[in-house]
């Protein structure tokens, strides 16, 4: 398919029916400002893109980046790349004696920075080398996800709220585990964000339960009974809602966090290496 945009004429798929752009033909580190500026609006306009066969420095990362907003930083600042704090590794590589990136970091249905105020607008994942099998991401589209609830459960659920918290996440995820430092929780104090959320570009209601950090949720008889998320996660990765990023090295994926939610999948890492640089961009108390 052509697309033609405000700002530029480029060619794009759909990743699956109704959500996401494939990207054809674009070499994101080269291209001009008026392909970038398609590349953008194919963003927004389909909530995840996908450009194959790119070769990015760190330089091309952060310039790149910049064109969808201010890059956010990172809550773990060790495993950055230096010189550029904006670029989180995600690795299973050990260089003398030491991991270079954090492993398995993304496993679980989440939504990137959840215990912050203001969670991030996107996420962005360039892959430096990925197993032959496994380490699939995928995006689940959360405003399909609400379209399809029944009239009454979109009223039941529209008036909950997630207490999220980073502390109680870092605590208790599966890989990775630590306690905060005292400067770590004055950083990341406990956060409410409403469990539908509205993007702000188009108005669309997003169903949003985030895992991992939530310990209550707001405006349930019961608070502390987390049930209702699970229920909620198990219809949003829906087959139909969800899709499959099989990874090859030189892929950019990118995808909006304000009507996604995403995981990382396992792989045999006593066989394979993935490395993976995650940019984020700044975004928006949820409302
Ligand atoms: C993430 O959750 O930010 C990373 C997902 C992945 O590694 O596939």
């Amino acid at each position: 398919m052509q697309a033609e945009t405000a700002s530029a004429s480029i060619s794009i798929s759909p990743m699956q029916p109704g959500f996401g752009a494939v990207i054809h033909g674009v070499d994101a580190a080269h291209a001009d400002p008026v392909t970038m500026a398609g590349v953008v609006e194919a963003f927004h306009r389909h909530g995840a893109i996908l450009l194959r066969n790119q070769t990015m420095t760190p330089d091309d990362l952060m310039r790149f980046v910049r064109l969808f907003g201010e890059a956010e930083g990172h809550s773990l600042r060790h495993f950055t790349l230096p010189g550029y704090p904006e670029i989180f590794v995600l690795s299973n590589r050990i260089e003398n004696g030491r991991p270079i990136g954090a492993h398995n970091d993304g496993v679980g249905w989440h939504t990137d920075y959840s215990y912050k105020e203001k969670p991030v607008m996107c996420t962005m994942l360039y892959a430096v080398e990925v197993p032959p099998e496994g380490s699939d991401t995928l995006l689940a589209d959360c405003c399909a996800a609400y379209d399809a609830l029944a009239e009454q459960r979109k009223a039941e659920l529209g008036h909950l709220q997630l207490h999220h918290s980073y502390a109680h996440f870092m605590a208790t995820r599966e890989h990775g585990r630590a306690t905060l430092t005292e400067a770590q929780k004055r950083e990341n104090p406990d956060v409410v964000h409403p469990l539908v959320r509205t993007h702000p570009a188009d108005g669309r209601l997003a169903l949003w339960p985030s895992t991992g950090t939530v310990v209550e949720i707001l405006g349930q008889d019961e608070p502390s009974d987390l049930a209702l998320l699970d229920e909620l996660v198990e219809f949003l990765t829906q087959e139909r809602f969800v899709h499959r990023h099989k990874w090859h090295a030189g892929d950019i994926l990118m995808w909006d966090n304000r009507c996604t939610l995403h995981t990382g999948t396992l792989f045999d890492d006593t066989r394979y290496i993935r490395t993976m640089h995650r940019l984020w961009v700044k975004g928006d108390r949820p409302v």
